[in-house]
């Protein structure tokens, strides 16, 4: 069976049987379980998934940014060959920067609020580049530049409370592409932006890893974040990787009932402001001690007893590359029979799913 970390050369990430445990006086709690997939160099990869379903604990697991006692990894994830699990803090360190880079939700958390943000963008070309002062900062006027700061001269001797959201944001962009990495992980980073700015700066994002040739993930809670910006899409739900697709290919033959509902939770552009739009009723299962057949049978709308039994594998589709999780799945004689099944017992779709406000039109959460 062929599984979303199938070996081909241009990979540049791969990530098998990835688990990211946490030790805590309630128990173990299962953030990553179990997760595979390939990323190849110059792709994009969205990583989609409702809050709490372990997208940031993966992306910052796999590139060894989660320290701490009670955090237990397990599995294998190989950057450019290099295996990051069990690696030493010297080992990535060398990486961080240079090979891999991480753009962050919040700007203010991961910029310091005491240095200009010249001084941020030239310690990494100095530390990792050996770059002179006077190199060092002609290379920071254009990384600013080139992230779309205007007057680059001023803005370099600013502190990041003198600037805006978006051009704080701007600047963290600059300073995780200044040493020219390969991989770039992007950790929602638009949700603390307004959304105006969200826009400018997810195009900002892709412009740069295409001129680049940069392999880039992207997480989100959002699928229309990821619609056109990405050519791969992993859809997360407790832990798990749940469907794995192109990006063309996931919107045209969707398969996990989860990622239907996901996708009924895009606001649409055309809808006018307060539409109320579909949200997944119910909670995600507690991680400590996760349901073991299915984990979003008790949410789906499609489910049988076999959901509750037996966890479904990830399976692949009959269109190359696209894999799922279900054992009724959405578009197929199964799952119309399943939902048929369900409606006649009056458990139909439609009472599952609740509805919420909506965010603003073309709003991005
Ligand atoms: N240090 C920790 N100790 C214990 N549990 C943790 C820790 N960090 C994260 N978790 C748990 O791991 C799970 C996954 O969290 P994670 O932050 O990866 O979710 P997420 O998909 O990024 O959500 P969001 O969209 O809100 O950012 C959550 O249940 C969270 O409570
Ligand atoms: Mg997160």
């Amino acid at each position: 069976m062929l599984t979303a970390d199938t070996v081909h050369d241009g990979a540049l990430l791969q990530v098998h049987d990835f688990r990211s445990y946490f030790d805590t006086p309630a128990g173990i709690v299962k953030a990553v379980d179990g997760v595979s997939f390939t990323l190849d160099r110059g792709d994009t990869l969205g990583i989609v998934g409702e809050s709490g379903s372990g997208k940031t604990v993966l992306a910052r697991s796999v590139m060894g940014l989660l320290t701490g006692k009670n955090v237990m990894r397990s599995g294998s994830a190989r950057y450019n060959g290099i295996e990051l699990v069990g690696a030493s803090e010297k080992e990535l360190r060398d990486l961080w920067g240079t090979e891999m880079a991480m753009v962050f939700q919040d700007p203010m958390t991961s910029l310091n609020p005491v240095l200009k943000t010249g001084r941020q963008i030239t310690e990494g070309l100095r530390y990792h580049l050996q770059l002179s002062k006077s190199e060092a900062r002609a290379q920071a006027l254009q990384l600013l530049d080139s992230v779309g700061i205007p007057d680059p001269k001023r803005r370099i001797s600013q502190y990041p409370h003198e600037l805006s959201g978006g051009m704080r944001q701007r600047v963290t962009i600059a300073i995780a592409l200044a040493c020219g990495p390969k991989l770039l992980l992007a950790d929602e980073p638009t949700t603390a932006l307004d959304v105006t700015v969200q826009a400018q700066i997810l195009d900002l994002l892709h412009q740069q890893q295409v001129e680049r040739h940069m392999a880039m993930v992207l997480v989100t809670h959002d699928l229309g974040v990821v619609a056109g910006r990405t050519n791969h899409i992993a859809v997360m739900y407790a832990g798990q990787i749940v469907e794995y697709a192109p990006t063309t290919d996931l919107f045209a033959n969707v398969r996990m009932p989860y990622t239907q509902a996901l996708l009924h939770s895009i606001p649409k552009l055309a809808q006018p402001s307060h539409t109320r739009l579909q949200a997944i009723a119910g909670r995600p299962p507690d991680l400590i001690n996760p349901p073991s057949g299915c984990r979003f049978a008790p949410r789906c709308p499609y489910v049988q007893p076999k959901c509750n039994s037996e966890m479904p594998p990830l399976q692949e589709s009959e269109t190359p590359g696209h894999l799922y999780r279900c054992w009724f799945p959405v578009g197929t004689e199964a799952g119309r029979e399943a939902l048929a099944h369900n409606t006649a017992a009056g458990m139909p779709a439609a009472v599952s799913i609740t509805q919420i406000l909506a965010d603003p039109p073309g709003g991005t959460h």
